[in-house]
């Protein structure tokens, strides 16, 4: 299993670090080349600045976007047309159509299409629905 990661920012270096440890990474992508440099030497993986660069020239099954809310749509909808499994941070996106047209190519694609979901196993907010 290859994994890119899209995205070092606030959240996405922890995706890297994860991706890492499991053995997975393959490469790393973000438009700002020093942020891509730094990581992608961190975790001995190639790099990117621009994702149709890291598509031409890497093979990988998946990919993690952690890009702003803005850039998720037309970044997952170029990997999905790829057939490749897209896991995209929360908000998927900013328009529920656009939700669903990622939905749609993904199931026509044959691909997984996920999320974050890490607020459902917070257990504070278990403890507030259930109070
Ligand atoms: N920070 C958090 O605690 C947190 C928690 C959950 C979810 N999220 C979600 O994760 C996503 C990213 O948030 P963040 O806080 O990491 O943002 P951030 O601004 O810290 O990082 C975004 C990174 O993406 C890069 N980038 C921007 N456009 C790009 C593109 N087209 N191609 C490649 N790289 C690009 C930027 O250079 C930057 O390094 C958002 O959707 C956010 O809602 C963040």
């Amino acid at each position: 299993m290859k994994i890119v990661q899209i995205g070092t920012g606030g959240f996405g270096k922890n995706h890297a670090r994860i991706l890492s440890q499991l053995g997975v990474l393959s490469a790393i992508c973000d438009m700002n080349a020093s942020r891509a440099k730094e990581f992608g030497e961190k975790y001995s993986v190639n790099h990117y600045s621009s994702l149709d660069t890291l598509m031409d020239s890497e093979k990988f099954d998946a990919a993690f976007v952690c890009t702003p809310t803005s850039t998720h749509f037309d970044l997952a909808r170029k990997l999905l047309e790829q057939k490749k499994n897209v896991f995209v941070e929360k908000p998927m996106t900013y328009l529920s159509r656009e939700g669903e047209d990622l939905f749609k190519l993904a199931k026509k694609n044959k691909a997984i299409l996920t999320s974050g979901y890490i607020e459902r196993f917070n257990p504070a907010v278990h403890l507030s629905k259930n109070t």
